[in-house]
């Protein structure tokens, strides 16, 4: 059995008391819930979050690929250990579209991750004219064999995978759960088939792009999604709590 996994991805927002307060007011229900549950919350109030939180789990939203160096403005993952974060999401369309995040860049994030024992949560997904095009299924087995292929056969189930179409990110249309599923079905079999059934069987996707409370049980009711990686409605703490 699966792990249902849900994380918020809060992106550019909020300042420290807005992140604290959350926290807060959700860390105990939490715990009352079946889910595993984490906010992406912005680098500089990691350490704070980080402490103040004792269920929900606190990822980063990036990291550098290098332990260390001439890297302006970088963060890298032994400083993320430092402070005891764990997971982290890379590969997001926003890093890959506006900072240049490429598949090989990725890939190397994703190695050095799991080099220290980090989950990556790693995102893949299609442009709208990809998926006009029919050609969804392509760009994702592309970006996930070459952001996969420097790490041992093995490791590939402690990846989270989190299915994102960029068409459905924070423009309100979400995919259908029917083309979720079909997307995130297709997914597991190009895991099964370049790294075995029983890594696939253990893998956990995420499906992401305008989840809300109101479509969340539908989506993770389908028999390939096993979470959410969701933005907008995750920087509510009341419609936080309601998604998990
Ligand atoms: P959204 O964002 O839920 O606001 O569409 C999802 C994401 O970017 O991870």
């Amino acid at each position: 059995m699966r792990n249902t996994v849900i994380f918020g991805n809060w992106k550019m927002n909020k300042n420290k008391k807005e992140t604290l307060d959350f926290i807060k007011e959700v860390d105990k229900l939490v715990a009352k819930t079946n889910t595993v549950a984490g906010i992406g919350v912005p680098f500089i109030y990691l350490d704070e979050a980080r402490k103040q939180a004792k269920n929900v789990n606190i990822i980063a939203q990036n990291c550098h690929f290098e332990a260390s160096g001439a890297y302006t403005g970088e963060i890298s993952i032994d400083m993320l250990k430092d402070i005891n974060i764990d997971t982290v999401i890379i590969g997001h369309s926003e890093r890959r579209e506006y900072f240049n995040d490429t598949d090989a860049d990725i890939a190397k994030k994703v190695k050095k991750l799991i080099d220290n024992n980090l989950t990556p949560v790693l995102c893949c997904g299609e442009t709208l004219s990809q998926y006009e095009n029919k050609e969804t299924i392509a760009v994702v087995k592309k970006q996930l064999l070459e952001n996969l292929s420097l790490i041992e056969k093995n490791n590939v189930e402690k990846v989270i995978i989190a299915y994102e179409p960029i068409w459905a990110i924070g423009t309100g249309k979400t995919a259908t759960a029917e083309i979720a599923q079909n997307v995130c079905k297709e997914i597991r079999n190009i895991i099964s088939e370049n790294f075995g059934a029983k890594i696939a069987d253990k893998v956990i996707i995420q499906y992401g792009g305008s989840v809300k409370p109101n479509n969340i049980a539908e989506l993770i009711s389908q028999p390939d999604i096993d979470g959410a990686l969701v933005g907008g409605a995750s920087l509510d703490p009341k419609s936080f709590l309601e998604l998990l």
